[in-house]
C-alpha cells in the first residue's frame, strides 16, 4: 500500500496574507490501496484525481484511509494537507512523474492560494509569489530555536467566511504598514534576533477583521504575550491562535496550558517545532 505522511501548516503568520507558511510537526498520513469498489468522493479523492487527468492516465480506483492528527477548519492546514495528500498519493501509485514544482501547481490550483500548500510540500517557512499561472517560492531557514504553541478552538471557522469579512480595498498606510512588519519578521527569524519577532506578526489586512470571530481574541493574545511569548498571530483562516515561544522555555508553555485550561478549558493546546522536511511518500 501507498502511505503519504503530509504536515500541518500554519499561514499569514500575521502581515503574510497568502503569501507566509510554515510546516509543523503535526501529521495526517494518508494510505491509499487499490480497489476496484472505491467510490469515494471528498477533497482527497478528487486531488488524487486531477493527477491521472493531468497526466493522461486513466483512473487506477483506490480506497483511501486517514489517519487525522490536524484538526479540521482551524487554521492549520487540513485541507492542504488533504489536497497535497491526495496528489502525491496518485503520483506515487504512477512512479512519481510529477516533481515538488508540478504538485504544487496542481495543489495551487485546487486550494486558490499556495501560502499553505507550498510549506506542506517542502517543508519549513515558505515565501510563495503567483506570477501569473507561475508560484515561485524561497524557503527561509530560520535561526532561532521556536515552539510553535497553538491554542485550538472548539469551533469551525471555514476559510470561506473568513474570507467574507475581509475588506475589498487596502489603505495605502496600511499597505506600508504590513510591508514593513513582514520585512521585519524576516529578518528577525534569518538572524535570530528574537526581540522583533512580535513587531513582525502585526498586521492591518486581516486579523482585526477575523479576530472579532473568536471571542477573547484581543485577551487572549495580551494574555499569552505577558507570560513571555514573543508573540502571537492568528493561523491560517483561524480561528487557532499561534503563540511563539522560545525553543527551551518549558516554563512558558506550563503556564499557557494552564491559563487556557482555567479560561478556556474547551480549547486544546498543541506544542510544536518546525517541521522541515514536508510530505512524504512511500510505498508500505
Ligand atoms: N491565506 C489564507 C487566508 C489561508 O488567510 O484566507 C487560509 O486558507
Amino acid at each position: 500500500m501507498i502511505k503519504v505522511k503530509v504536515p500541518a501548516t500554519s499561514a499569514n503568520l500575521g502581515p503574510g496574507f497568502d503569501v507566509l507558511g510554515l510546516a509543523i510537526d503535526r501529521y495526517n498520513i494518508f494510505t491509499f490501496v487499490e480497489s476496484a469498489e472505491s467510490k469515494e468522493e471528498n477533497l482527497i479523492y478528487k486531488s488524487y484525481r486531477r493527477v491521472f487527468e493531468y497526466l493522461g492516465k486513466p483512473l487506477i480506483p483506490v480506497k483511501i484511509q486517514v489517519n487525522d492528527n490536524i484538526p479540521i477548519a482551524r487554521g492549520l492546514g487540513s485541507s492542504a494537507a488533504c489536497i497535497v495528500g491526495g496528489i502525491m498519493g496518485a503520483n506515487e501509485i504512477l512512479g512519481k512523474p510529477l516533481d515538488k514544482e508540478d504538485i504544487l501547481k496542481l495543489a495551487t490550483e485546487i486550494e486558490g492560494h499556495p501560502d499553505n500548500v507550498a510549506p506542506a510540500i517542502y517543508g519549513g517557512l515558505v515565501v510563495s509569489v503567483m506570477e501569473g499561472d507561475k508560484i515561485h517560492i524561497a524557503k527561509l531557514p530560520i535561526k532561532n530555536k521556536l515552539n510553535f504553541i497553538a491554542l485550538v478552538p472548539n469551533f469551525e471557522l471555514s476559510t470561506s467566511k473568513a474570507r467574507e469579512v475581509l475588506p475589498k480595498r487596502i489603505d495605502f498606510k496600511d499597505g506600508i504598514y504590513n510591508v514593513s512588519r513582514v520585512s521585519i519578521l524576516l529578518t528577525a527569524l534569518a538572524t535570530g534576533d528574537s526581540g522583533l519577532i512580535k513587531l513582525g506578526l502585526q498586521d492591518k489586512f486581516h486579523q482585526p477583521y477575523r479576530g472579532k470571530l473568536i471571542e477573547g481574541f484581543d485577551e487572549i493574545i495580551s494574555a499569552v504575550n505577558q507570560k513571555g511569548a514573543l508573540g502571537c498571530y492568528l493561523s491560517g483562516a483561524g480561528p487557532t491562535i499561534m503563540c511563539i515561544g522560545p525553543g527551551e522555555d518549558n516554563r512558558l508553555i506550563k503556564d499557557i496550558q494552564e491559563y487556557v485550561k482555567d479560561e478556556y478549558p474547551a480549547w486544546e493546546v498543541f506544542v510544536h517545532k518546525v517541521d522541515n522536511i514536508g510530505a512524504l511518500s512511500y510505498i508500505d
